[in-house]
């Protein structure tokens, strides 16, 4: 029996997104098909991440089920991504899990090659090595419907932030060149894709023959009928000014920029290897703001970092007070195999502390995000709208602003998936704005 039936489940960040659709691509050519119910499958693959460790339980559960729920038990199961780089040893040995196949982020094109040796001969197979040069650049994602196309513009990290496992499971940094990323976008615009995001692990060290992260997005943004463009992340310790002329001159850069604090105390900072200060950072938050004073900030902190006493924790809480950022997305440190953190600091903050600084914070944040958002009432912003159903409401249509915030309007017959509409802001959450239609655009 030829394996033609592929279920494929993602797990983690955008990057895994986009490695999905471009193993699609890739398995598509070699006349695969795709289905949306792993119970119809005759292979099924895990696209995984190891960030943290609930994000690795998640896919150990989620093997069990569909074991557990599946009537052919000939099932063939792959495990691609973090998880395959970073844990390869243990899902081969664990004999519960049955694991064909382990693939690493670099080993997508051999995935034809690999799927049919576990296939014909019947046997288990992996790849789990690291590139220096594989960008993708060549393929074409089979990207999902909507308004929002990924571009990967790099992939790997070299920074060693020494809580984090992605340079270990995702290898060395390397750039795809300004022509491939106009092409695909310039592609993505006839498709009728109104918006690019643009990811890579630390875009700012984007570096192709010379050109630079500036050069590239610049470059986006003079592509034609592109109506928007964001990015995601830069790291805050060599974040280039002329970015922000980019950002605050060019209509269809979004004002908007999710910039990782990790920790607000110097020391903390220093053990994580992030290479800026408190003071670095506040500095540049004060520039950003000089020159984009709308900008829409966003940030991740991790707390109970080993070490971190309640006074540095404070710290942090301080930063975030300062900064009043738009969102923030919080974690509790998670300790990694492997990584300098784990190997030279012990994991010695209680998970009691760890809980309440993560309550505490966002009991902070949230507050900040009600203040932030309330602060948008009477504005009018141009939507672009993305779905027509919220969870709560199936009538309610939802869309974003150039923000990023998720502006909720009331339905409308005009409305149409893809199109941007004016909307004045009558109320808000923490969450979300509600909006009015003014008229379309
Ligand atoms: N523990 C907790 N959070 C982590 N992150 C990365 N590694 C860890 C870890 N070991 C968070 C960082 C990063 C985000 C994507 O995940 O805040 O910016
Ligand atoms: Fe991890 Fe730091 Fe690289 Fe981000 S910049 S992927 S946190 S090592």
């Amino acid at each position: 029996m030829k394996l033609k039936k592929v279920f494929i489940e993602t797990y983690g960040c955008q990057m895994n997104e986009y490695d999905t659709e471009l193993i699609k691509s890739i398995l598509k050519e070699d006349n695969f098909e795709f289905t949306t119910t792993p119970e119809e499958a005759d292979l099924v693959l895990l696209n995984t991440c190891s960030v943290r460790e609930n994000a690795n339980r998640k896919v150990y559960n989620r093997i069990h089920r569909i074991r557990h729920i599946h009537k052919n038990k000939d099932v063939k199961f792959g495990v691609l991504g973090c998880m395959a780089t970073n844990f390869k040893e243990k899902l081969v040995e664990d004999k519960r899990l049955k694991i064909d196949l382990i693939a690493g982020p670099d080993s997508y094109k051999r995935l034809p090659s690999l799927l049919n040796n576990i296939n014909e001969k019947d046997h288990k197979d992996s790849d789990v090595t690291l590139s220096k040069i594989e960008t993708y650049e060549e393929i074409y994602p089979t990207r999902q419907e909507g308004v929002n196309a990924w571009i990967a513009i790099m992939r790997g990290c070299d920074n060693f932030c020494t809580f984090c496992v992605v340079p270990y499971a995702r290898g060395r940094e390397r750039s795809r060149s300004i022509e491939s990323v106009i092409d695909e976008t310039r592609k993505l615009v006839t498709e009728g894709y109104p918006q690019v995001t643009l990811l890579g692990q630390n875009v700012n060290s984007y570096t192709h023959n010379g050109d630079t992260f500036a050069d590239l997005l610049k470059a986006v943004s003079d592509v034609e009928d592109i109506k928007r463009i964001r990015f995601t992340s830069p790291h805050p310790k060599d974040f280039p000014m002329d970015l922000l002329k980019i950002i605050a001159d060019k209509a269809n850069v979004c004002e908007q920029i999710h910039l990782p604090l990790q920790a607000g105390n110097t020391r903390i900072l220093d053990l994580m290897n992030r290479t800026y200060t408190q003071k670095d950072y506040l500095n540049l938050v004060d520039e950003i703001r000089k020159q984009i004073p709308h900008v829409i900030l966003s940030t991740d902190i991790i707390i109970g970092f080993p070490t971190e006493n309640d006074a540095e924790f404070e710290d942090t809480f301080k930063v975030m007070e300062k900064v009043q950022f738009d969102s923030a997305f919080i974690f509790k440190y998670s300790e990694r195999e492997n990584t300098v953190a784990a190997r030279k600091f012990p994991d010695d903050v209680s998970e009691e502390a760890k809980t309440e600084r993560i309550m505490r914070l966002n009991a902070l944040q949230k507050e900040i995000s009600l203040k932030k958002n309330e602060a948008h009432i009477g504005q009018i912003h141009e939507v672009l709208i993305e779905q027509k159903g919220t969870k709560r409401d199936a009538n309610k249509w939802q869309g974003r602003n150039d923000g990023n915030k998720i502006v909720l309007l009331p339905d409308n017959p005009e409305y149409v998936v893809g199109k941007f509409v004016k909307a004045e802001i009558i109320s808000a959450t923490s969450n979300v704005l509600r909006g009015k239609t003014l008229n379309k655009l």
